[in-house]
């Protein structure tokens, strides 16, 4: 990557906790450096059990230091926080995600962070149970609800033998996120407080306080690994649903496939996926602590049974090339059958019929089969539905009956989407 491609140089600090996976935080900062930037390592006295100050000092062509007493003629944590145009933490333990959330500064590290008004990217990594745990999670809700971008964690071996969420995202990932971060930070991290007094000014601010995730975009299931399977989805919709919901107060995490989301507000978490199986994981953990679920997703019905290591090649096959697909899991039924009280799953019928009675008759079929409490039908065909800037739709609810009608633009629409499920939940919360 070229400093070009990141834009111009900028300070980052890179703050490293405790864990196994310092070793890989390495390469990310490599990775900064090597996009032309300045970049200050901030290692907790934890994090330097597993990789030395030699070795970020190496890398990063920076000095390290974990020391808050050290040079305190420079008030190295308050210059250091003023200093940084964006804070990376990777990974980040269980313990600093839990400092950070109260605000706690007994290291260099949380010092720089409260010290700073820099957009902050957080990649945790620990064991399963630890990120599970509640307490975690609501330290989790609670730095998400403040603007704090977190990538991963993943699913897979874990430092043991076991495997299960809490292996930190790789580093590539990181810097991806982490650069976009830096690009979207012009707009500045805007904090729940001015979100709400923007969403306010324009009179609506009726999404305060619930937290909704969507999922826009399309999935691809690779065959091999340059090819794959997709749809032409392009997430607009999706997009403009997460844009309207945090305009008006709500704080929304967006699993996004394949799409691009430098546009949007840097308040809107991003958790970046490609297959059905990633789309499932994420939607699945950021769905445990939602209100409400949107799957405006094109998500794939099923995968290539075997992704080959090695490009198919034309010489090998022949004239016809017979791929296997395997089912793929229905999301929107899941996430429906397992729903919280209170929560509430809408999910999008994209159907190439045209005729109206029809498309209604095929969303009613569909909403019971999935059983999600709203499905948003719409008709699409070659030059409709995708990539288009409007959109028409019809909001069903579970009895079948016609919510909202909406056409125009996909930000309008979105607006009338939100709409109809809020007046939806408020009903269902009136009658329960
Ligand atoms: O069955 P169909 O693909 O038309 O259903 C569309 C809805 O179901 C969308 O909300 C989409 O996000 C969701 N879906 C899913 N898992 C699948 C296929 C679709 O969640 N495997």
């Amino acid at each position: 990557m070229t400093p070009d491609a990141a834009g111009p140089r900028a300070t980052i600090v890179v703050g490293v906790t405790g864990g196994i996976a310092a070793y890989k935080a390495v390469s990310l900062v490599r990775t900064l450096v090597l996009a032309g930037h300045d970049v200050h390592v901030v290692p907790t006295e934890a994090a330097l059990r597993f990789v030395g100050a030699p070795t970020w000092e190496a890398i990063s062509r920076n000095p390290v230091t974990t020391q808050l007493y050290e040079g305190v003629d420079q008030v190295r944590h308050v210059a250091l926080g003023q200093l940084a145009e964006l804070i990376v933490i990777a990974p980040a333990t269980a313990n600093t995600l839990a400092k950070l959330a109260h605000g706690l500064v007994d290291d260099l590290l949380t010092n720089t962070v409260l010290a700073s008004n820099a957009p902050v990217v957080v990649a945790p990594a620990m064991h399963t149970e630890m990120w599970r745990n509640a307490a975690t999670q609501a330290n989790v809700a609670t730095l998400r609800e403040r603007g704090v971008t977190f990538v991963g964690p993943a699913s897979g071996r874990l430092t043991g033998n076991d495997t299960g969420a809490g292996r930190m995202a790789e580093p590539d990932e990181i810097a991806e996120t982490a650069l976009a971060a830096l690009k979207r930070r012009g707009r500045g991290p805007r904090s729940r407080r001015a979100r709400i007094d923007e969403a306010s000014d324009a009179g609506r601010l009726d999404l305060d306080g619930l937290r909704l995730v969507v999922t826009a975009g399309g999935t691809r299931e690779p065959f091999d690994p340059v090819r794959f399977l997709g749809n032409r989805s392009s997430g607009k919709q999706g997009m403009a649903i997460a844009a309207a919901a945090a305009a008006r107060g709500a704080s929304v995490t967006l699993i996004a496939a394949n799409i691009g989301t430098d546009a949007l507000p840097a308040t809107i978490d991003v958790v970046d996926v490609s297959t059905t199986l990633e789309l499932e994981k994420a939607v699945t953990d950021a769905a445990a602590g939602a209100d409400a679920v949107v799957m405006a997703a094109a998500v794939a019905d099923y995968r290539p049974a075997q992704v080959q290591q090695g490009k198919i090649k034309k010489e090998h096959t022949g004239e016809r090339l017979t791929v296997e697909f395997v089912v793929n899991p229905d999301i929107l039924a899941e996430l429906s059958a397992a729903k919280r009280e209170g929560q509430t799953v809408i999910g999008f019928a994209a159907e190439t019929e045209s005729d109206p009675a029809t498309l209604l008759e095929l969303g009613r079929k569909k909403i019971a089969r999935k059983g999600c409490d709203f499905l948003v039908v719409n008709n699409v065909g070659w030059n409709h539905g995708f990539a288009t800037d409007d959109n028409d739709i019809v909001v069903l609810n579970r009895a079948g009956d016609i919510v909202m009608e909406a056409s125009g633009s996909k930000l309008s629409v979105a607006d009338r989407i939100l709409d109809a499920t809020l007046s939806g939940r408020e009903e269902s919360t009136r009658h329960a």
